[in-house]
């Protein structure tokens, strides 16, 4: 009898989809976020802690990995950097989700799609009002194509200009973002694509869900930087900015950065250049 209801089992376990075995739990008292949907949406499903505390880089990798079909490169890289935000910085080997919100070093930066400047106060929460400006470009439209997502980080750009005194935008601040636009369209897309739903940019943003209940799931080919680096170029030509002096942006360019060295320079980055400016 157990012969023959245990491979029944083990099949429909084998069926059994992320959306089952990962529900969407929103945090609870205790439970730490960051300035980063996708990570705060890993956590909110499960595939990293809920407590969103204590997550080391075998974690990030394994996360990004199962959640998001990102691949060991970036997630490695990436989770590295996260560990330098812990203020034990030297041998952490882990970090919790709210120390990302740290300004200026390692990532966290101004001009954020779906948060406020540093300047203005909360820069890790969510802010409908910031993300409505990028909403705006997608008007219309059921797909988040590359254009409308590159103008609408554009604007976000404009409008820090604009009424940030103390505004930090150079090379750095430059491809991270390009990178996180890149990163959105690829995991809610085909990342050979990068033209999401609008709906499915909705849920990601401003619930930090992963939008299985919209027919989403995570993408088939992996996503790493070898992926993100010609998005980010069509990005960048769908709006004209100007690429800082100096700056290649190539994969070594993208890995560089999220190793912690300054993208023209290549010298190491630490806390003291990030404040100073320097870097
Ligand atoms: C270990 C891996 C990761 C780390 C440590 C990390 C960390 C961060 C941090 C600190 C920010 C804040 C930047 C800012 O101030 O705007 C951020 C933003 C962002 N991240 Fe991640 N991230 C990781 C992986 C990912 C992945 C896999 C995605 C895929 C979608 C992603 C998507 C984004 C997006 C779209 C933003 C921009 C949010 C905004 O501008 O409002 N991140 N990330």
């Amino acid at each position: 009898m157990l012969s023959a209801i245990l491979p029944l089992v083990f099949s429909a376990l084998a069926l059994a989809s992320d959306a089952d075995t990962h529900p969407f739990v929103p945090p609870g008292p205790g439970d730490v976020r960051s300035p980063c949907p996708a990570l705060n949406s890993l956590a909110n499903h499960g595939f990293l802690p809920h407590s969103g505390q204590g997550i080391t880089v075998p974690q990030f990798v394994q996360a990004l990995k199962d959640g998001l079909n990102v691949g060991a490169q970036f997630a490695t890289v990436a989770g590295t950097a996260a560990l330098a935000s812990n203020p034990t910085l030297f041998g952490a080997t882990s970090v919790d989700l709210n120390m990302l919100d740290e300004h200026n070093f390692p990532i966290e930066h101004d001009c954020s799609l779906s948060r406020k400047d540093a300047y203005f106060g909360d820069d890790h929460t969510f802010d409908q009002d910031t993300f409505n400006q990028v909403l705006a470009y997608f008007d219309g439209s059921e797909v988040a194509t590359i254009p409308a997502a590159s103008k609408g980080r554009y604007h976000r750009v404009q409008q820090s200009m604009a009424t940030n005194p103390e505004l930090s935008y150079g090379a750095l601040q430059f491809v991270l973002s390009y990178g996180e636009t890149a990163l959105y369209l690829s995991v809610l897309d085909n990342p050979l694509r990068g033209n999401p739903p609008v709906s499915y940019v909705k849920s990601f943003f401003e619930n930090e869900t992963l939008p299985y209940n919209l027919g989403w799931t995570k993408p088939e080919i992996e996503v790493d930087f070898e992926t993100l680096q010609p998005i980010i170029t069509e990005l960048i030509l769908a709006n004209g900015e100007v690429i800082p002096e100096g700056l290649t942006l190539d994969v070594g360019t993208l890995i560089s950065i999220w190793e912690l060295k300054d993208p023209i320079t290549g010298k190491l980055r630490n806390t003291t250049c990030a404040l100073l400016g320097l870097c």
